[in-house]
């Protein structure tokens, strides 16, 4: 946990800012994998863990705007389950270390909430991932299911994205420390990645690393031989020479804050000259979007400087022809660029997904464009210094895809299909790092991670 003060001043922050009415920070229950005692690990809620720091399940907090009061809502274990579990602190014990001196069993949550309604006052909650957490509140608020997404608090979303966008030096401190994770677990992917070695057999050795450090994936590895597809969970492939290999891996820190690193390995150790060519490019994209990152830049200006780059370097592999700005205007990055440039970081992977994707990357002004190759960009909006942002440029050869819009002949003013064909089983190249944007432009976060063809060549070999 961070100290107490840090809880009760984001806390009093909260209430300063929320007109009225009660804020129910509601944590996460056990979830079960295929029976009720036999749970996945347990992972609290983000906010919830963001305001009251605690990380057990059966927890919920009231903040009551008027009275000015902060309770918290659960139980103690009886002995019959300590006889389970073992001993834990109570609760008032876990409230205390995070600065809460109210606190309750948690049956009377319901009764306070029931109260605050009868009294037409405003209830505001933030919106549930889980189902176990959309039962809660139908049950605790009396709303059919139904409408517990349609009633969370638009006031209450707005002021916790404002306030989690902004990370305190703390929260740098723990981004940096899971980064230091993934610092050792791509060093060892290089070193590692074989012929004849199947995926799985290295995810399960840089991800043992992990678990030996006391901590964990912040999100499903992905390591493959298949780097075009974007999202890839699985880790079935053997690994041949001449392969390229995709590795997007991040680890939780010691308090639940995301590193997410891409780099992209040989798997013979050595790039091949059509490798070099392509990584050259995405290296390239990279290094311009980074430079580019400054408070008040609006990320998907970014965005599109990145995906320019990436289409001035496929021209001068001939794959790209004619005027690379009117390319990408015509959405040509698309074909090869299919998803975003990047995201906000911080207790999850895509900072405050879970509060809807639109309040956290676009504003009123900066709206997401609808057009394939803009619409995956989570993040539009303009910079702010103490933002935590990723940078993650890629081409992709999606066989399915160059299929598809050469059959529809598309944008073919702006590609060579006959020269793209040379790369339609290449694969894909990712590169992401993890920034904090400063006052004055930005702060690449963590210890470097090899990158360049000869920093990445030399880790392999290592
Ligand atoms: N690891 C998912 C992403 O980079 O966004
Ligand atoms: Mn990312
Ligand atoms: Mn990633």
């Amino acid at each position: 946990m961070f100290s107490t003060d840090i809880y009760v001043q984001r806390r009093t922050a909260l209430m300063a800012q929320v007109e009225a009415g009660l804020i129910l920070l509601l944590g996460h229950e056990e979830a079960p994998m295929n029976y009720q005692d036999n749970a996945y690990p347990f992972r609290q809620e983000s906010s919830f863990s963001y305001y009251c720091g605690l990380d057990e399940p059966g927890l919920a907090t009231v903040i009551d705007i008027e009275a000015g009061t902060t309770s918290l809502f659960g139980d103690d274990l009886s002995v019959e389950q300590i006889v389970w579990t073992g001993p834990q602190p109570s609760l008032q014990e876990k409230g205390q270390g995070v600065g809460i001196t109210d606190t309750r069993p948690r049956a009377e949550l319901k009764p306070v909430l029931e109260r605050a309604q009868a009294q037409d006052r405003t209830i505001h909650y933030l919106p549930v991932c889980r189902g176990s957490s959309v039962l809660a509140l139908h049950d605790l608020l009396g709303l059919e299911v139904t409408q517990i997404k349609n009633r969370t608090s638009r006031a209450l979303i707005q002021v916790v994205i404002a306030q989690r966008s902004l990370k305190e030096a703390e929260e740098v401190a723990e981004i940096e420390a899971a980064l230091e994770l993934s610092h050792m677990m791509h060093c060892a992917a290089m070193r590692l990645t074989q012929p004849g070695r199947y995926e799985y057999e290295i995810v399960g050795e840089i991800e043992g690393q992990v678990l030996a450090q006391k901590t964990r994936q912040a999100f499903a590895t992905i390591f493959s031989v298949h780097g075009e597809i974007l999202h890839n969970p699985t880790h079935n492939n053997l690994i041949a020479e001449g392969d390229i290999i995709v590795h997007d891996s991040g680890v939780e820190s010691p308090l639940h804050y995301a590193s997410d690193i891409t780099r992209t390995i040989p798997a013979s150790g050595k790039f091949s000259a059509q490798q070099k060519e392509i990584y050259e490019i995405v290296l390239d994209s990279q290094g311009a979007a980074i430079e580019a990152v400054c408070p008040g830049v609006d990320f998907r200006d970014i965005h599109k400087l990145a995906s320019c780059r990436l289409l001035g370097g496929l021209q001068q592999l001939g794959i790209v022809k004619g005027d690379c700005e009117e390319a990408g205007e015509a959405g040509a990055h698309a074909l090869f660029f299919q998803c975003g440039l990047g995201h906000m970081l911080g207790l999850d992977v895509h900072d405050m997904d879970g509060l809807g994707e639109e309040a956290v990357g676009y504003t009123d002004k900066v709206q997401r464009k609808p057009a394939f190759g803009w619409r995956s960009l989570r993040l539009g909006k303009s910079l702010q210094p103490n933002y935590v942002i990723t940078v993650e440029p890629g081409i992709y050869f999606i066989p399915e895809l160059i299929d598809q819009w050469q059959a529809e002949r598309k944008l073919e003013q702006f590609i060579d299909y006959a020269q793209l064909s040379h790369f339609r089983e290449f694969g894909g190249v990712r590169l992401e790092d993890d920034l904090l944007v400063t006052d004055t432009g930005y702060r690449v976060l963590g210890r470097p991670i090899p990158k360049t063809i000869a920093e990445v060549e030399q880790a392999c070999s290592a």
